[in-house]
């Protein structure tokens, strides 16, 4: 997976949080695509994830970040868009696990939720743990079988 760069975006809630993850990223020689928020003002967070999810599933970029309060907001906007795997990580066994497991190719953080050195943190090891493939990646090409309305189980007859 190419990780030379990485589209990034957030909202009025995670401003700061998000130039703290930019500054990390450019010490790792990691360029950086900000797609906004660029400001604590007010802003609606689904703007900005639809912006680095789409980026994703076309293959422009083969990783994202997003940030917002919680970071529930950007999963749910994220993870809308197919062959994204948006995962919230707000302790680090989630960070390893959403790449060794899941191959996570977005990252989601939740700005009012963990400090800054945790996310860094989370960062890198979202950054560094590989994914082991296998029977992962039969679970992984489930999902994105598993879309289908065919999969509804009818209501019975009461
Ligand atoms: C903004 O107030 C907040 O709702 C947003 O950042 C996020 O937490 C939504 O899931």
């Amino acid at each position: 997976m190419d990780k030379s760069e990485i589209i990034i975006g957030c909202d009025h809630a995670a401003f700061a949080m998000k130039e703290k993850i930019k500054e990390r990223l450019n010490e790792l020689g990691i360029m950086v695509q900000d797609v906004g928020t660029f400001s604590e003002e007010s802003v609606n967070y689904p703007d900005f994830g639809a912006k680095v999810a789409s980026s994703v599933a076309s293959g422009a970029y083969s990783r994202g970040i997003l940030l917002c309060g919680t970071g529930i907001g950007m999963s749910i906007v994220a993870n809308r868009f197919p062959g994204v795997r948006a995962t919230l990580c707000n302790d680090l066994f989630s960070a390893k696990m959403a790449r060794a497991h899941n191959d996570s190719n977005l990252l989601v953080l939740g700005g009012r939720v963990i400090g800054d050195v945790l996310a860094m943190e989370i960062l890198d090891t979202w950054l560094t743990t590989p994914f082991e493939g296998g029977r992962h990646q039969v679970r992984l090409d489930k999902i994105d079988q598993a879309r289908s309305a065919e999969e509804a189980i009818p209501r019975t007859e009461q």
